[in-house]
């Protein structure tokens, strides 16, 4: 008679940024409470720390980004330069071999695949050569996901390359999308290197066993089964999110800057739903004059306010300096931080609106905790979601065009009080609600995680 199979362990290897890691531990997080044993692969750079999470096995592998690109502020550089030391080093391939070799052992648990991150195009090839199927995390939401599948179709309708005259023009195959709200990559000032970086997910995708995303069906149900009928059956999509609630590991253990939790206690000095939280998340960057204009737009607005403002935000500026005066203008009202405990700030009962670059992490993160959005999407896929903040959804306003104090004042000043800002809150409210049944244990993300591992074992690859 069979004996009872043996235990399954998984390896993931998430993009060296924050918001790519929080979501792959995320879903180590939920896969090891299932029983699998877990190995993160990592680079140096941006490296985890293992000791927050006891449970896991960490391997590092060198990453070999060239200096003059690791020293740059352009992340797609280092993504296309990071697949590229990978793959010419051959060393993910015998960090690979080498657990694969340990699997064999009776007594160790057998490695049954790799979870990459949808951009790692390197690792999927090395894993691929010693016979290990590959599953493909997708860390932004199902819309984007859609949309970076599109680009040919959106060259070959005239929608892209943008231009002055058509940036308002509705993109009729992927509505609620505008021209505006797509990633041009022609307007990068190297045209190629966007191009490429918008064929990494598909590539993976494409020679995946599977792929998960990062959102729920009660927020992307269409935009979910459009992706699984372009997917056929050959490759099944699963989402299980939103992970960080699916998952006992916490923004804590994933945040890779020591979140500052002086915030907390003075949210506890302020009034229930008066806090406007603004954070433009880990990596994208803002110039000196738009600075200026958030930071006075938040001192006009007259509203409390809680500000991340991260070393770097500012294009150039190692820690940004705060305009003269505004420090005394806000006394009382106004608290600036290097860096949030932010899903506990979004969950505090003070914070009554969240001005976010609409990073997925961010945006999910707000809409579990009921927290209408001020949207200043700036970069890649905030734009789309931005676009699907305010129109789709309904639960936040999207600021476009370029940013300036007075419109700025007035924004926040609709989002936290006047009669739009009721009606956005309460449909906020009502998706909070939506994702708490995803989350029960009959609900599609449940069920999700359930398809794809049930204990001990990666379902789909047994
Ligand atoms: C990047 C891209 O910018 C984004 O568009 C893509 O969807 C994911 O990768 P990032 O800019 O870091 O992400 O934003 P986001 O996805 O929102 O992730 C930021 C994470 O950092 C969130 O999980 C948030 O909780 C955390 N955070 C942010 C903190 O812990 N403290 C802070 O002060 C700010």
């Amino acid at each position: 008679m069979a004996g009872p199979a043996r235990r399954a362990r998984v390896v993931l290897f998430p993009l060296p940024f924050q918001g790519h890691i929080s979501p792959m531990l995320q879903l180590a997080g939920a896969l090891h409470a299932r029983g699998l044993a877990v190995t993160v692969l990592h680079t140096f750079f941006n490296a985890p720390d293992p000791k927050r999470h006891l449970g896991f096995s960490f391997v590092a592998v060198p990453d070999a980004i060239p200096n003059a690109v690791a020293a740059t502020n352009n992340g797609i550089a280092k993504i296309l330069a990071l697949n590229a030391a990978m793959e010419t080093s051959g060393l993910v391939r015998d960090a690979l071999a080498s657990l694969l070799k340990s699997g064999e052992e009776e007594e160790e648990p057998r490695l049954a695949c790799l979870v990459i991150d949808s951009t790692l195009t390197a690792t999927q090839k090395a894993a691929t050569s010693l016979g290990l199927p590959t599953l493909v995390l997708h860390t932004g939401s199902a819309a984007c996901f859609r949309l970076f599948r599109s680009y040919d179709m959106l060259h070959d309708k005239g929608y892209l390359p943008e231009t002055e005259s058509n940036l308002h023009l509705p993109v009729k195959e992927l509505p609620p999308l505008k021209v505006r709200d797509l990633f041009d990559p022609s307007k990068l000032p190297n045209k190629e290197i966007g191009q490429k970086i918008l064929n990494l997910a598909t590539e993976t995708t494409t020679n995946s066993s599977g792929a998960i995303l990062n959102t729920f069906e009660a927020l992307e149900a269409r935009e979910l089964e459009m992706i699984q009928d372009e997917l056929a059956d050959r490759i099944p999509a699963f989402a299980v999110g939103p992970l960080h609630k699916l998952t006992s590991v916490d923004g804590a253990q994933t945040s890779l800057l020591n979140q500052d939790r002086s915030c907390i206690e003075w949210l506890d000095t302020q009034a229930p739903g008066s806090v406007l939280y603004v954070s433009f998340g880990s990596v994208v960057h803002v110039t000196q004059d738009e600075f200026m204009e958030v930071a006075w737009g938040l001192a006009y607005s007259g509203r409390p306010f809680l500000w991340v403002v991260r070393r770097g935000l500012v294009l150039g500026v190692e820690k940004p300096e705060l305009p003269e005066g505004f420090e005394s203008m806000v006394e009382g009202k106004g608290k600036v931080i290097e860096w949030a405990a932010q899903q506990e700030v979004l969950a505090h009962s003070a914070v009554g609106g969240f001005w976010t670059h609409n990073g997925w992490n961010s945006t999910l993160e707000s809409i579990c905790e009921g927290v209408p959005m001020l949207s200043s999407p700036l970069f890649g896929d905030q734009l789309a979601t931005g676009r699907y903040v305010q129109d789709m959804w309904k639960i936040g306003i999207l600021l476009e065009g370029v940013l300036e104090r007075v419109k700025i004042e007035k924004a926040v000043r609709t989002l936290l009080d006047e009669n739009e800002g009721m009606e956005i809150r309460d449909r906020a409210r009502d998706l909070r609600n939506k994702v708490q049944m995803c989350l029960d244990s009959s609900g599609s993300s449940r069920q999700a995680v359930d398809k794809l591992s049930y204990p001990n074992r990666i379902l789909l690859l047994d």
